[in-house]
């Protein structure tokens, strides 16, 4: 897989990281408050919301899983939990929430034709240093959101280059768990997955 470094750090608030978790975004948690008693919210926002809610709920229990268990433990954590989180965010909001990737780590998290043609986009602005935006498609029964999943320095314990950056005992878990795994060998501000969000209209 080629691999491009990049460092817009202008970019990166705009880009919603995921992970299994990190921080909230508290820019746009801010905004978002804000938008609430003026106007409606956009579907391009509502969806935001939602995934960097979930994001951030992720994120709080990765940060405590590895504190408590380092980041092999937390590999663990994960597995099990990863899917679980993000579908009872969904089921809280009302709106089905997923992650998807072309370099998955499992295969559930697998993306659709339709969802790498997203991906394709993301990855030839990334290229051109331009910042990827997300996308809204209507359907007959709703609409759907993508939103990209930028690495941070945190992913790269579990994502990043096997040698270096993933600890051996991380690593073992990493290939125990998943025998498939295509989730490595990220670098910093890489396009890791996308969020996909589903909407009522
Ligand atoms: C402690 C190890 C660990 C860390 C740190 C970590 N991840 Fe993961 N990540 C995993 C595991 C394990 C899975 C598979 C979860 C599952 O089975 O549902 C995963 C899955 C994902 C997925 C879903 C797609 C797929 O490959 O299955 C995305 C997207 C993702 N991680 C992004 C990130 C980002 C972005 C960060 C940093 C902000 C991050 N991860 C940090 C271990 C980690």
């Amino acid at each position: 897989m080629k691999k491009i470094l990049f460092t817009l750090s202008a970019m990166t608030f705009l880009i919603i990281g995921s992970n299994c978790g990190q921080s909230t975004d508290k820019k746009s948690a801010g905004i978002s408050q804000t938008a609430d008693t003026i106007q409606p919210k956009t579907p391009l926002e509502r969806g935001k919301e939602m995934a960097l809610k979930t994001k951030a709920e992720l994120g709080r229990y990765l940060m405590s899983a590895i504190r408590e268990k380092g980041a092999a433990g937390a590999v663990e954590f994960c597995s099990t939990r990863a899917i679980r989180i993000t579908d009872s965010m969904s089921t809280i909001m009302g709106s089905r929430l997923k992650r998807v990737a072309e370099y998955n780590r499992n295969p559930a998290n697998n993306a659709s034709m339709e969802e790498l043609a997203y991906i394709q986009k993301v990855k030839t602005a990334l290229e051109a240093k331009e910042s990827p935006k997300p996308q809204l498609t209507e359907t007959p029964d709703g609409i759907t959101a993508y939103y990209p999943i930028l690495t941070e320095s945190l992913c790269l314990q579990c994502h990043g280059d096997k040698k270096t950056e993933i600890a051996p005992a991380t690593l073992a878990r990493i290939n125990r768990l998943y025998p498939n795994d295509k989730a490595t060998g990220f670098e910093l501000n890489e396009l890791r997955g996308i969020w996909v969000v589903e909407m009522k209209k």
